[in-house]
Protein backbone atom coordinates (compact mmCIF):
# COMPACT_ATOMS: atom_id res chain seq x y z
CA UNK A 1 0.00 0.00 0.00
CA UNK A 2 0.99 3.75 -1.05
CA UNK A 3 -0.04 6.80 1.46
CA UNK A 4 0.29 9.94 -0.13
CA UNK A 5 -0.18 12.73 2.52
CA UNK A 6 -2.15 16.26 1.28
CA UNK A 7 -1.18 19.47 2.96
CA UNK A 8 -4.00 21.40 1.98
CA UNK A 9 -6.04 23.69 4.65
CA UNK A 10 -7.19 20.29 6.11
CA UNK A 11 -4.19 17.27 6.10
CA UNK A 12 -5.04 13.98 5.03
CA UNK A 13 -4.27 11.03 3.49
CA UNK A 14 -4.49 8.97 0.41
CA UNK A 15 -4.39 5.17 0.36
CA UNK A 16 -3.48 3.13 -2.93
CA UNK A 17 -2.99 -0.42 -3.10
CA UNK A 18 -5.24 -3.41 -3.93
CA UNK A 19 -7.43 -4.34 -1.52
CA UNK A 20 -7.07 -0.86 0.54
CA UNK A 21 -11.21 -0.57 0.42
CA UNK A 22 -10.87 -2.98 3.29
CA UNK A 23 -9.94 -0.61 5.31
CA UNK A 24 -12.51 1.68 5.28
CA UNK A 25 -13.98 0.61 8.93
CA UNK A 26 -10.85 1.13 11.12
CA UNK A 27 -9.93 4.33 9.05
CA UNK A 28 -12.95 5.87 9.63
CA UNK A 29 -13.04 4.48 13.33
CA UNK A 30 -9.60 6.33 14.31
CA UNK A 31 -10.07 9.08 12.21
CA UNK A 32 -14.23 9.93 13.60
CA UNK A 33 -15.01 7.25 16.51
CA UNK A 34 -18.34 6.06 16.63
CA UNK A 35 -20.31 8.00 14.37
CA UNK A 36 -23.15 6.99 11.43
CA UNK A 37 -21.93 6.62 7.24
CA UNK A 38 -24.09 7.69 4.79
CA UNK A 39 -23.11 5.81 1.63
CA UNK A 40 -23.60 7.40 -1.72
CA UNK A 41 -23.29 5.65 -4.93
CA UNK A 42 -24.94 6.12 -8.29
CA UNK A 43 -27.10 3.20 -9.63
CA UNK A 44 -24.14 1.29 -11.27
CA UNK A 45 -21.59 1.27 -8.37
CA UNK A 46 -24.41 0.63 -6.32
CA UNK A 47 -25.05 -2.75 -8.11
CA UNK A 48 -21.42 -3.72 -7.97
CA UNK A 49 -20.03 -2.34 -4.68
CA UNK A 50 -22.48 -0.76 -2.39
CA UNK A 51 -23.68 -4.49 -0.59
CA UNK A 52 -19.50 -4.86 -0.32
CA UNK A 53 -18.64 -1.70 1.76
CA UNK A 54 -22.29 -1.87 3.99
CA UNK A 55 -21.54 -5.09 5.10
CA UNK A 56 -17.77 -3.94 6.05
CA UNK A 57 -19.16 -1.35 7.94
CA UNK A 58 -21.88 -3.00 9.57
CA UNK A 59 -19.51 -5.74 10.68
CA UNK A 60 -17.42 -3.70 12.33
CA UNK A 61 -20.89 -2.30 14.29
CA UNK A 62 -21.94 0.97 12.23
CA UNK A 63 -25.19 2.21 11.96
CA UNK A 64 -25.45 2.57 7.69
CA UNK A 65 -27.83 4.05 5.37
CA UNK A 66 -27.80 4.57 1.81
CA UNK A 67 -28.48 7.00 -1.00
CA UNK A 68 -28.43 5.99 -4.45
CA UNK A 69 -29.45 8.23 -7.61
CA UNK A 70 -29.33 7.53 -11.10
CA UNK A 71 -25.53 7.28 -12.44
CA UNK A 72 -24.44 9.84 -15.29
CA UNK A 73 -23.62 13.54 -15.34
CA UNK A 74 -27.31 14.48 -15.82
CA UNK A 75 -27.64 13.54 -12.44
CA UNK A 76 -24.74 16.33 -10.89
CA UNK A 77 -27.10 18.94 -10.18
CA UNK A 78 -29.16 21.45 -7.58
CA UNK A 79 -32.08 19.14 -7.62
CA UNK A 80 -29.88 15.37 -6.72
CA UNK A 81 -27.96 17.70 -4.30
CA UNK A 82 -31.03 18.67 -2.28
CA UNK A 83 -32.56 15.52 -2.46
CA UNK A 84 -29.16 14.08 -0.59
CA UNK A 85 -29.32 16.86 1.73
CA UNK A 86 -32.92 16.10 2.73
CA UNK A 87 -32.01 12.25 3.40
CA UNK A 88 -29.08 13.57 5.56
CA UNK A 89 -31.93 15.57 7.33
CA UNK A 90 -34.72 12.54 7.56
CA UNK A 91 -32.27 10.48 8.94
CA UNK A 92 -31.43 12.36 11.36
CA UNK A 93 -27.35 12.67 10.63
CA UNK A 94 -25.32 15.31 12.23
CA UNK A 95 -22.04 17.03 11.41
CA UNK A 96 -20.26 14.70 13.57
CA UNK A 97 -21.13 11.76 11.20
CA UNK A 98 -19.36 10.72 7.81
CA UNK A 99 -20.54 11.00 4.01
CA UNK A 100 -18.67 8.43 2.18
CA UNK A 101 -18.66 8.78 -1.97
CA UNK A 102 -18.03 5.73 -3.09
CA UNK A 103 -18.07 6.07 -6.94
CA UNK A 104 -16.82 8.79 -10.20
CA UNK A 105 -16.25 11.67 -10.34
CA UNK A 106 -20.21 12.60 -10.65
CA UNK A 107 -20.06 10.77 -7.05
CA UNK A 108 -17.45 12.64 -5.33
CA UNK A 109 -18.39 16.16 -6.70
CA UNK A 110 -21.50 15.68 -5.34
CA UNK A 111 -21.18 14.13 -2.38
CA UNK A 112 -18.33 16.44 -1.69
CA UNK A 113 -20.46 19.39 -2.29
CA UNK A 114 -22.95 17.67 0.30
CA UNK A 115 -20.73 16.95 2.75
CA UNK A 116 -19.44 20.83 2.40
CA UNK A 117 -23.16 22.11 2.91
CA UNK A 118 -24.99 19.81 5.19
CA UNK A 119 -25.07 21.33 8.82
CA UNK A 120 -21.85 23.42 7.30
CA UNK A 121 -19.72 20.64 7.21
CA UNK A 122 -19.78 16.72 8.10
CA UNK A 123 -17.45 14.42 7.52
CA UNK A 124 -16.07 13.12 3.82
CA UNK A 125 -14.50 10.17 2.79
CA UNK A 126 -13.97 10.07 -1.40
CA UNK A 127 -13.62 5.99 -2.49
CA UNK A 128 -12.78 6.69 -6.11
CA UNK A 129 -14.07 3.58 -8.09
CA UNK A 130 -13.13 4.84 -11.77
CA UNK A 131 -9.49 5.73 -12.99
CA UNK A 132 -10.45 8.98 -13.62
CA UNK A 133 -11.77 9.84 -9.92
CA UNK A 134 -8.78 7.87 -8.16
CA UNK A 135 -5.99 10.28 -10.20
CA UNK A 136 -8.04 13.58 -10.54
CA UNK A 137 -11.56 14.53 -9.17
CA UNK A 138 -10.77 12.58 -5.50
CA UNK A 139 -8.26 14.77 -4.89
CA UNK A 140 -8.11 18.04 -3.70
CA UNK A 141 -11.55 19.55 -2.67
CA UNK A 142 -12.97 20.05 -5.98
CA UNK A 143 -16.70 19.36 -5.35
CA UNK A 144 -19.49 20.96 -7.57
CA UNK A 145 -22.86 20.40 -9.12
CA UNK A 146 -23.83 21.10 -13.00
CA UNK A 147 -26.26 24.44 -13.50
CA UNK A 148 -27.83 25.08 -16.88
CA UNK A 149 -25.18 27.26 -18.17
CA UNK A 150 -22.31 24.96 -17.83
CA UNK A 151 -20.62 22.81 -15.41
CA UNK A 152 -19.18 22.58 -12.35
CA UNK A 153 -20.71 26.44 -11.54
CA UNK A 154 -22.18 25.66 -7.90
CA UNK A 155 -19.09 23.96 -5.61
CA UNK A 156 -16.88 24.80 -3.05
CA UNK A 157 -13.38 23.79 -2.16
CA UNK A 158 -14.09 20.75 0.66
CA UNK A 159 -11.38 18.40 1.18
CA UNK A 160 -11.67 15.16 2.31
CA UNK A 161 -10.64 13.34 5.24
CA UNK A 162 -9.40 10.42 3.74
CA UNK A 163 -8.96 9.45 0.22
CA UNK A 164 -9.11 4.98 -0.22
CA UNK A 165 -7.92 4.14 -3.65
CA UNK A 166 -8.46 0.86 -4.68
CA UNK A 167 -7.23 -0.19 -8.31
CA UNK A 168 -9.13 -3.52 -7.75
CA UNK A 169 -12.39 -1.32 -8.22
CA UNK A 170 -11.22 -0.84 -12.26
CA UNK A 171 -11.54 -4.27 -12.94
CA UNK A 172 -15.40 -3.81 -13.05
CA UNK A 173 -14.77 -0.57 -15.25
CA UNK A 174 -15.92 -0.77 -18.81
CA UNK A 175 -13.21 -0.45 -21.18
CA UNK A 176 -13.96 2.88 -22.42
CA UNK A 177 -14.40 4.75 -18.80
CA UNK A 178 -10.82 3.08 -17.95
CA UNK A 179 -9.50 4.80 -21.21
CA UNK A 180 -11.32 8.05 -20.06
CA UNK A 181 -9.04 8.07 -16.84
CA UNK A 182 -5.62 7.49 -19.10
CA UNK A 183 -6.38 10.73 -20.66
CA UNK A 184 -5.61 12.31 -17.26
CA UNK A 185 -2.68 10.01 -16.27
CA UNK A 186 -1.56 10.88 -20.17
CA UNK A 187 -1.97 14.78 -18.88
CA UNK A 188 0.06 13.85 -16.06
CA UNK A 189 3.13 13.11 -17.91
CA UNK A 190 2.93 16.05 -19.69
CA UNK A 191 2.73 18.53 -17.88
CA UNK A 192 5.07 17.06 -14.54
CA UNK A 193 6.77 13.70 -15.36
CA UNK A 194 8.58 12.57 -18.83
CA UNK A 195 9.40 9.55 -16.71
CA UNK A 196 5.65 8.63 -16.03
CA UNK A 197 4.73 9.62 -19.92
CA UNK A 198 7.20 7.00 -20.55
CA UNK A 199 5.88 4.06 -18.80
CA UNK A 200 2.34 4.63 -20.11
CA UNK A 201 2.55 5.79 -23.88
CA UNK A 202 2.77 2.17 -25.47
CA UNK A 203 -0.41 1.34 -23.28
CA UNK A 204 -0.99 -2.16 -21.50
CA UNK A 205 -0.41 -0.66 -18.03
CA UNK A 206 -2.92 -2.62 -15.78
CA UNK A 207 -0.48 -4.47 -13.97
CA UNK A 208 1.44 -1.33 -12.99
CA UNK A 209 -1.96 0.51 -11.92
CA UNK A 210 -0.46 1.12 -7.78
CA UNK A 211 2.63 2.71 -9.16
CA UNK A 212 0.75 4.81 -11.56
CA UNK A 213 -1.94 5.76 -9.80
CA UNK A 214 0.50 6.91 -6.92
CA UNK A 215 2.89 9.25 -8.82
CA UNK A 216 -0.15 11.13 -10.54
CA UNK A 217 -2.06 11.27 -6.71
CA UNK A 218 1.40 11.95 -5.88
CA UNK A 219 1.63 15.48 -8.62
CA UNK A 220 -1.43 16.46 -7.89
CA UNK A 221 -1.06 16.47 -4.09
CA UNK A 222 2.37 18.77 -4.80
CA UNK A 223 -0.17 21.15 -7.19
CA UNK A 224 -2.92 21.16 -4.23
CA UNK A 225 -0.16 21.71 -1.87
CA UNK A 226 0.90 24.89 -3.63
CA UNK A 227 -2.02 26.20 -4.97
CA UNK A 228 -5.04 24.45 -3.03
CA UNK A 229 -7.81 27.50 -4.08
CA UNK A 230 -6.67 27.57 -7.86
CA UNK A 231 -4.98 31.04 -7.93
CA UNK A 232 -2.05 30.27 -9.96
CA UNK A 233 0.02 26.92 -10.53
CA UNK A 234 -3.41 24.50 -9.70
CA UNK A 235 -4.07 25.88 -13.49
CA UNK A 236 -1.46 23.44 -14.86
CA UNK A 237 -3.52 20.76 -14.48
CA UNK A 238 -6.28 21.60 -16.73
CA UNK A 239 -3.87 20.83 -19.78
CA UNK A 240 -6.13 19.88 -22.82
CA UNK A 241 -9.11 21.05 -20.82
CA UNK A 242 -9.93 24.60 -21.83
CA UNK A 243 -11.18 22.87 -25.28
CA UNK A 244 -12.24 19.84 -23.86
CA UNK A 245 -14.70 21.86 -22.04
CA UNK A 246 -15.84 22.89 -25.07
CA UNK A 247 -15.88 20.05 -27.22
CA UNK A 248 -17.96 18.38 -24.54
CA UNK A 249 -20.64 21.74 -24.84
CA UNK A 250 -20.51 21.38 -28.31
CA UNK A 251 -21.13 17.66 -28.86
CA UNK A 252 -24.12 17.72 -25.52
CA UNK A 253 -21.80 16.01 -24.02
CA UNK A 254 -22.01 12.94 -26.05
CA UNK A 255 -18.22 12.97 -26.10
CA UNK A 256 -16.91 12.16 -22.61
CA UNK A 257 -14.63 14.09 -20.14
CA UNK A 258 -11.32 11.52 -20.77
CA UNK A 259 -11.74 11.52 -25.08
CA UNK A 260 -12.40 15.50 -25.07
CA UNK A 261 -9.51 16.30 -22.43
CA UNK A 262 -7.37 13.81 -25.02
CA UNK A 263 -8.33 15.93 -28.06
CA UNK A 264 -7.90 19.39 -26.09
CA UNK A 265 -4.49 17.88 -25.35
CA UNK A 266 -3.86 17.45 -29.24
CA UNK A 267 -5.43 20.57 -30.34
CA UNK A 268 -3.14 22.72 -27.88
CA UNK A 269 0.40 20.82 -28.28
CA UNK A 270 -0.69 21.51 -32.26
CA UNK A 271 -1.11 25.21 -31.65
CA UNK A 272 1.84 25.96 -29.37
CA UNK A 273 4.20 24.31 -32.40
CA UNK A 274 2.41 26.20 -35.09
CA UNK A 275 3.25 29.15 -32.79
CA UNK A 276 6.31 28.65 -31.48
CA UNK A 277 5.09 28.75 -27.99
CA UNK A 278 6.60 25.35 -27.16
CA UNK A 279 10.74 24.84 -26.77
CA UNK A 280 10.39 20.85 -28.31
CA UNK A 281 7.67 19.12 -30.53
CA UNK A 282 5.49 17.28 -28.88
CA UNK A 283 1.91 16.98 -30.91
CA UNK A 284 3.22 13.62 -32.22
CA UNK A 285 4.52 11.71 -29.08
CA UNK A 286 1.20 13.03 -26.93
CA UNK A 287 -0.84 11.79 -30.49
CA UNK A 288 0.96 8.55 -30.04
CA UNK A 289 0.38 7.63 -26.28
CA UNK A 290 -3.49 8.36 -26.60
CA UNK A 291 -3.82 6.28 -29.52
CA UNK A 292 -1.75 3.08 -27.62
CA UNK A 293 -4.80 3.78 -24.76
CA UNK A 294 -7.73 4.11 -27.36
CA UNK A 295 -8.09 7.56 -26.88
CA UNK A 296 -8.76 9.69 -29.99
CA UNK A 297 -6.86 12.64 -31.00
CA UNK A 298 -8.88 15.01 -33.14
CA UNK A 299 -12.62 15.88 -33.86
CA UNK A 300 -14.66 17.25 -36.74
CA UNK A 301 -15.33 21.04 -34.52
CA UNK A 302 -13.15 23.13 -36.25
CA UNK A 303 -11.05 25.54 -33.33
CA UNK A 304 -12.86 28.68 -34.51
CA UNK A 305 -16.24 26.98 -33.70
CA UNK A 306 -14.74 26.14 -30.07
CA UNK A 307 -13.83 29.17 -29.19
CA UNK A 308 -17.44 30.99 -28.44
CA UNK A 309 -18.05 27.88 -26.02
CA UNK A 310 -13.98 28.44 -24.66
CA UNK A 311 -15.09 32.58 -23.71
CA UNK A 312 -18.05 31.14 -21.81
CA UNK A 313 -15.52 29.15 -19.69
CA UNK A 314 -15.24 30.26 -16.15
CA UNK A 315 -11.79 30.22 -16.30
CA UNK A 316 -11.72 33.30 -18.86
CA UNK A 317 -11.67 36.15 -16.92
CA UNK A 318 -10.72 39.89 -17.38
CA UNK A 319 -10.06 39.86 -21.10
CA UNK A 320 -7.77 37.00 -21.71
CA UNK A 321 -7.86 32.92 -21.15
CA UNK A 322 -5.35 31.13 -19.20
CA UNK A 323 -3.51 28.85 -21.94
CA UNK A 324 -1.67 25.90 -20.66
CA UNK A 325 1.10 25.34 -23.09
CA UNK A 326 3.86 21.93 -23.23
CA UNK A 327 7.19 23.49 -23.47
CA UNK A 328 8.11 19.78 -23.75
CA UNK A 329 7.13 16.31 -22.81
CA UNK A 330 7.08 16.74 -18.84
CA UNK A 331 6.72 20.76 -18.50
CA UNK A 332 4.45 23.19 -19.64
CA UNK A 333 3.48 26.42 -18.50
CA UNK A 334 0.26 28.78 -18.23
CA UNK A 335 0.24 31.82 -20.68
CA UNK A 336 -2.28 34.51 -20.56
CA UNK A 337 -3.53 34.98 -23.64
CA UNK A 338 -5.40 38.40 -24.44
CA UNK A 339 -9.06 37.03 -26.18
CA UNK A 340 -8.52 38.27 -29.31
CA UNK A 341 -4.79 37.02 -29.60
CA UNK A 342 -6.44 33.44 -28.82
CA UNK A 343 -9.30 33.89 -31.65
CA UNK A 344 -6.40 34.88 -34.15
CA UNK A 345 -4.54 31.64 -33.27
CA UNK A 346 -7.95 29.61 -32.70
CA UNK A 347 -9.36 30.55 -36.29
N1 LIG B 1 -9.22 18.68 -11.91
C1 LIG B 1 -8.40 19.83 -11.83
C2 LIG B 1 -8.18 20.29 -10.43
O1 LIG B 1 -8.47 19.58 -9.48
O2 LIG B 1 -7.72 21.38 -10.25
Amino acid sequence: MQTVTVNASKQYDVLIGSGVRALLPEKISSLFGSVRVCLVSDDNVARLHLDEAETLLQNAGFNCSRFVFPHGEASKNPTVLFELLEHLADERFSRKDVLVALGGGVTGDLGGLAAALYMRGMHLVQIPTSLLAMVDSSVGGKTAVDLKAGKNLAGVFNQPDLVLCDPDYLSTLPPEDFSDGMAEVVKYGVIADEALFDTVKDGCIKDRLTQIITRCVTIKRDVVDEDEFDTGRRALLNFGHTLAHAIEAKSNFTVSHGKAVAIGMCRIAALAEQHGLCDAPCLKQIQNALTNNDLPTDTAFLNAELFDEVTKDKKCTGGSITLILPRRIGDCYARATPIDECKRMLS
